[in-house]
């Protein structure tokens, strides 16, 4: 995944893109490069890591068009040559692209014949080198379209030539927005990108193509038919993207969980109970999700069972597609997803609806692909997340899982009231942790391996906690069910092995102490998370006590805080990990 911003315009192109540059870095942040035209023709800056400042090469550029490209590397190494923008042959034609074009050598072969040289290893090249090749014989805009056209695979792309004033951009399966601010354009892989100077939005469907001359026209790719597409106006604010007095989006992001979780709770009541009917309805229900999103799936099911008795399946994204074939209309597809853009959901959830399975989507980017191809789209409100690891929209995800769980049982109004003290208890939870976690991170930034264990509706608690801890920190973390520590991974423990055991006063606490005993008793350092103290804890963070059902929401959270203060501990870059994106917009 990548992420691409192109601006035409009245002011500087480069500062705005640079800034779009800059608040896209959550996508990848292997390397940079920009374009621009002005009077000389067009110039280029690129190169490895990421943007820190204006490119001196282009801090004296009079330009009004402009694209570029932050990357997280795909087809060819991290490189100063395969950084993005590509440029053909002659050096009039520049090109960015998110996604990856799956019949690049077959491209490439044939324009090789054609005489083209290729300067490097990436797919995006060829994209460059094809409408150099339709230039011969066609005018810019329909010369991108004609290239467009025999690509295969998914891309976002945008194109500027030196020989037209025109920025080009198309889609398919990669995202790509329109933003428009009076006479200044922004085409870009999200909304952020731009939001400073604009909320007004039309997002842009695959298949389309936008060409900005004077204004923006969007068409068909297929037969460059105009369409006529709405205005959207985003309700994201931009202190939403930006720190604060924070020192990482992630640490922000937990504390905003109170706040956001209000804004999570604001339903459409007629939506929910249309969903909450959709699922009592279906034969069957399958719930799919990526990373975070999976986690809180999988809480997700135990409260849906637990309240309503209805069984639900959980899939892995990357793996759903297997499935596919054999579902049909009797069918409910749950798709849950933070960006709405993660291939891995994507493309399964369009086969699935092309098999007749009806979709209800679970997202917090609205107008995201996801969202347009779902029956029916339940938004987070979140805001926008930054940080590369998914925190705030967890705890947002599990929420709506809560009020579909007691729509179905016809207790919206009660379960929405239970669920209005939480906010308020994950603020209590925070200010009891926040120290705490501290200090227990100069202990944990020691060692190699942890694991989390939990049980029941905390069992994917303890997933999540270890995905936090390993993308944050780089610590080796495994979260399993409690009771499977016996079935292997107890060789592992040793002395002063960290384990974090989240274990509630609730129904599975017993059982869970039961398997804290057999790791302490093999030398085991026992972290923990419970609203109870226990002389087998060498250390405990407290959680407020709560009806059991709802101990996810809060025990995640000071899992949330042991990873990030132990990564900020080893000196890591808490928002951004290496060799991570925010949204996975690739199979
Ligand atoms: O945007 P999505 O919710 O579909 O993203 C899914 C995963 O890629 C994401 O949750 C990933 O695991 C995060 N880095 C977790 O912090």
């Amino acid at each position: 995944m990548c992420g691409i911003i192109g601006y035409s315009g009245d002011k500087n192109a480069v500062d705005r893109v640079y800034s779009g540059l800059k608040r896209l870095e959550y996508r990848g942040y292997d390397s940079w490069g920009i374009a621009c035209i002005d009077e000389d023709g067009l110039h280029i800056a690129k190169d490895v890591g990421k943007i820190d400042g204006i490119p001196d090469e282009l801090s004296n550029t009079e330009t009004h068009l402009a694209i570029s490209h932050t990357r997280w590397a795909t087809h060819g190494g991290v490189s100063k040559e395969n950084a993005h923008p590509h440029v053909s042959c002659d050096g009039s034609i520049a090109v960015v692209h998110n996604g990856i074009i799956e019949n690049y050598d077959e491209l490439k072969t044939d324009l090789e014949k054609k005489g083209h040289k290729f300067k490097s290893d990436c797919d995006t090249e060829v994209i460059a080198h094809l409408i150099e090749e339709h230039s011969k014989s066609k005018g810019f805009p329909e010369a991108v379209r004609a290239a467009a056209k025999q690509l295969k695979g998914s891309y976002a792309m945008l194109a500027i030539n030196k020989n037209a004033n025109e920025l080009v951009g198309a889609k398919k399966e990669s995202p790509l927005v329109l933003g428009l601010n009076g006479g200044e354009y922004f085409l870009a892989s999200d909304v952020p990108a731009f939001l400073e100077y604009t909320n007004k939005t039309v997002p842009i469907d695959d298949g389309e193509m936008v060409v900005i001359g004077s204004k923006p026209v969007v068409k068909k790719i297929s037969t460059g038919e105009e369409v006529g597409k709405p205005m959207d106006t985003i309700k994201w604010k931009l202190n939403q993207a930006e720190k604060g007095d924070y020192t990482h989006f992630t640490l922000k992001e937990i504390h905003e969980q109170p706040l956001v979780l209000k804004e999570t709770l604001r339903q459409n009541k007629e939506k929910l109970e249309q969903v909450a009917r959709m699922v009592n309805s279906a034969p069957r229900v399958c719930i799919v999700g990526a990373g975070t999103s999976r986690h809180a799936s999988l809480v997700g099911r135990y409260v849906i069972a637990e309240l309503t008795k209805k069984y639900c399946e959980v899939y892995m994204a990357s793996e759903f597609q297997y499935f596919v074939e054999k579902l049909g209309k009797d069918t409910l597809i749950i798709a849950v997803s933070q960006s709405g853009e993660t291939a891995d959901v994507l493309l399964p959830v369009k086969q699935a609806k092309e098999h007749g399975c009806k979709v209800v989507s679970i997202v917090n980017v609205v107008g995201s692909s996801l969202d347009r191809v779902s029956d029916v789209s339940l938004y987070l409100n979140t805001g926008p997340e930054i940080g590369v690891a998914a925190t705030k929209t967890f705890t947002s995800q599990v929420t709506m899982f809560y009020l579909i769980a007691y729509t179905m049982i016809y207790q919206f109004e009660a379960g929405l009231k239970k669920l209005m003290s939480i906010p308020e208890m994950i603020e209590e939870t925070i200010s009891l942790n926040e120290e705490k976690t501290k200090k227990i991170a100069e202990y944990m930034k020691k060692r190699d391996d942890t694991y989390f264990i939990a049980r029941g509706e905390n069992f994917a608690v303890a997933t999540e906690g270890a995905l936090k801890m390993k993308e944050l920190s780089y610590i080796h973390a495994e979260g399993m069910p409690a009771g499977e520590l016996k079935h292997g991974t107890l060789a592992l423990i040793e002395e002063g092995t960290p384990i974090i055991a989240i274990c509630p006063k609730d129904h599975t606490y017993e059982e869970t102490m039961a398997n804290v005993h057999e790791a302490k008793a093999r030398g085991a350092y026992v972290i923990g998370i419970s609203d109870e103290n226990s002389n087998m804890f060498d250390e405990w963070l407290k959680i407020p006590k709560i009806d059991y059902i709802f101990y996810p929401l809060l025990a995640n959270i000071p899992c949330q805080l042991l990873a990030y203060y132990t990564a900020v501990a080893k000196g890591r870059p808490v928002d951004t990990p290496r060799n991570l994106a925010k949204s996975v917009t690739v199979k």
